[in-house]
């Protein structure tokens, strides 16, 4: 069995996010990060930047797993930050790793530059 090597970022604890509600991380370079906890306590990160026209995610309401953007409304499947059908596109989705009430974020994800699509 190969060790987890994984490197991890330490977020926040699990209760600074309140349920339905989101978190907004910044990052050393590129765009931020929103961190989403869900009703039934899952957390999902992705890039706070709506697949539609770059809206904030993180200020958007959460609703099941998704998410409603604040600007369109079009609605955000937090599992892999694609838009809900009929609208298409998607966002980049982080890896989440949730120890001891703690969320920690993928340290390579966290610091690899991610574009904005235009
Ligand atoms: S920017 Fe999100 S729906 Fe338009």
């Amino acid at each position: 069995m190969t060790p987890n090597t994984t490197p991890w970022i330490r977020i926040c604890h699990l209760s600074d996010i309140p349920r339905l509600g989101a978190r907004r991380v910044d990052r050393p370079r590129g765009p931020q990060i929103a961190v989403f906890r869900t009703q039934d306590d899952q957390i999902f990160a992705v890039l706070d930047a709506c697949p539609h026209k770059g809206g904030p995610l993180s200020q958007g309401i959460v609703f099941g797993h998704a998410v409603a953007c604040p600007l369109h409304n079009w609605t955000i499947e937090l599992k892999d930050g694609c838009a809900r059908s009929p609208d298409v596109g998607c966002v980049k989705k982080f890896q989440v790793n949730v120890e001891d009430d703690t969320i920690y974020l993928n340290a390579d994800e966290f610091n690899e530059l991610v574009e904005l699509k235009p």
